[in-house]
């Protein structure tokens, strides 16, 4: 039999009583988190969403409510009615918080049972826990476990924090729908069909790009929203199908003043929520910096290890690959492993399959043991020693700066590809070699993006940010050459844009840019990207429309909430961010969907399944 709550109000949270409460007469209710049964003495560690309490309930003193404890189990629903007593100095938990005390209960409610959960939720170490599928289909379970908590409170502050960081900067917070028009973002649409206009069908927003920019038409001169993002794409451990962005757009303004808007939103957040001290104003490093130093837009600066050109030490070498390879513009380029001449064959096997998943064809390596005593001949090995010879591998040693006791690790190949690979490689090896330092927080603005990315398989450019993105003043002719001028089309992947991205720790947390605010200007990115006047028209002929009518100058960006609160959180999962996240193949297992509906509902939306 449950009993009622009735009249019962709880006086104290599970991680409220501290040793100064000793002798309150207290209520608290939560879940049994444990149980232990000593005969004459029941403990219960009672849980809610601040902690943990240890009540005691005796048989001698407490005869009904004990009999009630007898046959309560984990998980159970329980009010209790009791006396704060402290605990002898030998039962003095130190771990939790209400350790000093505990509460000596008169009266049991069982307010309701319990099945037996399908995991334990109690685990010491992430490395125990259940695995994430089971989790996730009883989501409502998992996020009972105080590390969930905190977790989403922690977002909750963050979401807070960020709205009170642009409320005391004069932005207006405005929502924009849901429902909307195809955005340009360049995953695949979300689309809904419509009942009333069968045949017609709405794109939830990938972002709300246009809307933001049309609010500063619209002259609200400085908007943000907490939006929600809805892409169709390839899932990562940082991606969500559906996820929140912190967008913000301002008229009137540069570059710089876009980037302290950002530095002081970031800079907000993280002092308030994590008690992280970011620098006032954050390095800068153009596009074409990061890709030749770290061989990313996102590179983690947390630990060095910069990729190193060894092109010029090679130039004459007859050996086929790089010989090949350099007359084909590419480049030859390493890391330095600090320590690691003594690498195993199988660990080289190991990093060379993983830099072929980038496409890098190969990776040679070099190692310079270190000389003592009776080993003072040891000579550098290298896997490249047979097809270059000992005098370049040491000109080659000498580029990379290692010294004894270090390994180098060299691809070569297309630029692209070499940075794709190395980059990877440099973060892989940091994480095998824990060389990444946690408490660390090392934040970077990356500017001078290129506007243009060519898609090799349908050769054609494509915009690597959306296709509002202003082109850079200095590369403006050149744009308008490359568009105008049908044999200088290549000269589009040249030019630079006034993109940027905020990088924290390695991840991409926010992207912006300056928009383009004049209507001829759109148009020929339009062109540059291969939409006809009319396709442009089609797809976004309410926007040129706003073009026309008096649009300021203006820019912003949108930051990815999750991946803010990944870093304030220390987790590299995104589900762990997100109350209820969908599965890297884009599914909701505690709700069981994407499902099925009723034929009669597609009937009436017009849709039908094909076989
Ligand atoms: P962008 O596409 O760079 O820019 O997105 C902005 C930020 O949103 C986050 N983000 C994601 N987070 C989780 N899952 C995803 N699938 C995902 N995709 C993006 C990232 C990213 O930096 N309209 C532009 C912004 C602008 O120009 O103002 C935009 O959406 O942290």
């Amino acid at each position: 039999m449950l009993d009622t709550l009735g009249n019962l109000e709880r006086t104290h949270t599970c991680g409220e009583l501290r040793g100064s409460d000793v002798g309150e007469q207290v209520v608290l209710m939560g879940w049994v988190a444990k149980k232990r049964d000593f005969g004459v003495f029941t403990f219960i560690d009672l849980r809610d969403r601040e902690g943990v309490t240890q009540v005691v309930v005796s048989e001698e003193t407490a005869e009904k409510a004990h009999a009630k404890a007898k046959n309560i189990r984990g998980e159970f629903v329980i009010a209790i009615k009791g006396n704060v007593v402290a605990r002898d100095d030998n039962a003095r938990n130190a771990k939790l918080a209400t350790g000093d005390i505990e509460v000596k209960v008169s009266e049991l409610l069982v307010l309701n049972d319990a099945a037996v959960p399908p995991f334990q939720l109690e685990v010491a170490g992430s490395e125990n826990l259940a695995a994430e599928d089971t989790r996730l289909k009883y989501r409502y379970l998992d996020l009972r476990r105080p590390q969930l908590q905190n977790n989403i409170r922690t977002r909750a502050k963050a979401v807070k924090a960020i709205r009170e960081y642009f409320d005391t900067q004069g932005f207006i917070e405005i929502e924009t729908p849901i429902l909307l028009k195809s955005t340009p973002e360049g995953a695949r649409d979300f689309i809904v069909p419509s009942r009333i206009h069968t045949g017609k069908f709405f794109a939830l927003p990938q972002s709300p790009q246009i809307l933001k920019q049309i609010t500063m038409i619209a002259g609200f001169d400085k908007y943000y929203q907490i939006a929600r993002c809805f892409r169709d794409e390839d899932l990562r451990a940082d991606r969500q199908p559906e996820f929140t962005q912190l967008d913000m757009e301002m008229s009137f303004v540069n570059r710089e003043q876009v980037y302290r808007e950002m530095e002081g939103m970031f800079n907000h957040v993280m002092k308030t929520v994590g008690n992280i001290d970011l620098p006032a104003e954050w390095p800068r490093m153009t596009y074409a910096e990061a890709m030749r130093r770290y061989g990313s837009d996102k590179p983690d600066l947390r630990f060095g290890m910069e990729l190193i050109d060894l092109s010029e030490n090679l130039k004459d070498t007859d050996f086929a690959p790089f010989a090949d390879t350099l007359a084909k513009g590419g480049e030859i380029k390493c890391i330095t492993v600090k320590g690691k001449a003594d690498y195993s064959r199988k660990q080289t096997d190991e990093l060379q399959e993983f830099v072929k998943r980038y496409g890098a064809g190969a990776m040679a390596w070099i190692k310079v043991p270190v000389r003592t005593g009776s080993d003072s001949d040891l000579a550098p090995t290298s896997s490249l020693m047979k097809v270059l010879g000992e005098e370049t591998i040491g000109r080659l040693i000498k580029t990379s700066g290692a010294v004894e006791g270090d390994a180098v690790l060299i691809v070569a190949g297309r630029k692209s590809v070499v940075a794709a690979s190395l980059g990877a490689l440099r973060q892989e090896v940091a994480r095998r070699e824990d060389l990444i330092d946690r408490t660390k927080y090392e934040c970077l603005i990356v500017t001078e993006f290129p506007m243009f990315e060519h898609d090799d398989e349908a050769d054609e450019y494509i915009a690597a940010h959306h296709p509002f993105t202003s082109p850079m003043d200095e590369d403006l002719e050149m744009f308008k050459t490359a568009v105008n001028d049908p044999s200088q089309k290549h000269l589009l992947g040249k030019v630079r844009a006034k993109a940027y991205d905020a990088v924290i720790n390695g991840y991409e947390c926010a992207g912006g840019s300056i928009r383009i605010h004049q209507k001829d200007i759109q148009a020929l990115n339009f062109k540059a990207l291969g939409l006809s006047p009319e396709k442009a028209r089609e797809r976004f002929g309410f926007f040129l429309d706003a073009l026309e009518y008096g649009t300021p100058p203006h820019g912003g960006f949108a930051a990815g909430i999750e991946r803010t609160c990944m870093i304030l959180c220390g987790t590299e999962n995104i589900r762990d961010v997100m109350a209820f996240p969908k599965t890297a193949s884009a599914q909701d297992l505690m709700m069981d969907s994407p499902g099925e509906v009723d034929t009669a509902q597609l009937d009436e939306l017009g849709v039908r399944v094909a076989e």
